[in-house]
């Protein structure tokens, strides 16, 4: 029987995905620095295989979400976070839930991996709905100018960032582009 489906699946990427990967970025942003960005950091030493996801329907890769390692820098304590970075669905297909699913999954595997804290710098209307809140409020600081509202913050464990402030350490991959 012809399977007809074309429910969306959320899995870890595989090698197969890269190419794919790479001209969904291209066309979602309009641009190769996002395309870049997923290579160089794959090809570091901070990347984690598991957190970046893509989206699969009818076997084709439709979107893809990254979350990377970034330390919250204080003179006293260097705290662990990861940030999403970048996200992006098919423009053909965007606005279906497809990104949402690519968000809430890629939020479970961080807490399974044992992350409790995930920062974002992008659309202020998008990410509060997975909880995420202003992060400059929490005492976090971007390392390069932004509007305050597209810089955020989720904490994935109660009190997660109780006592923690400071400036976002991005790993070398994020400063080469641009
Ligand atoms: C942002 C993006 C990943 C969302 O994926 P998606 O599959 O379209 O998202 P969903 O279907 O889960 O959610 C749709 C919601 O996102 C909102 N949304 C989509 N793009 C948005 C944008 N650029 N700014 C603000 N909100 C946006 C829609 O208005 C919609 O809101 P509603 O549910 O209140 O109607 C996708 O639009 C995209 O790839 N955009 C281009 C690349 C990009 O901007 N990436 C994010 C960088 S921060």
């Amino acid at each position: 029987m012809k399977n007809s489906s074309s429910a969306v699946i959320i899995r870890a990427e595989l090698k197969s995905d890269f190419d794919a990967i790479r001209k969904l970025n291209k066309k979602a942003f309009k641009g190769k620095n996002e395309s870049k960005l997923i290579d160089a950091v794959r090809e570091s030493s901070c990347f984690i295989p598991a957190l970046s996801m893509v989206a699969v329907k009818d076997g084709v890769v439709v979107g893809h979400i990254l979350f990377t390692p970034v330390r919250i820098k204080s003179p006293q304590t260097a705290v662990p976070a990861l940030a999403l970075a970048p996200m992006s669905v098919l423009p053909e297909l965007q606005n279906r839930g497809i990104g949402t699913a690519l968000v809430k999954k890629g939020l479970e595997e961080s807490v399974k991996s044992g992350h409790k804290i995930v920062v974002v710098v992008g659309h202020p209307e998008y990410y509060p709905r997975f909880g995420f809140v202003a992060a400059g409020g929490k005492g976090l600081k971007l390392p390069f100018e932004a509007p305050e509202e597209v810089f955020m913050v989720l904490e994935l464990a109660r009190n997660a960032l109780k006592d923690v402030s400071g400036e976002i350490e991005y790993p070398k991959a994020f400063h080469d582009i641009n």
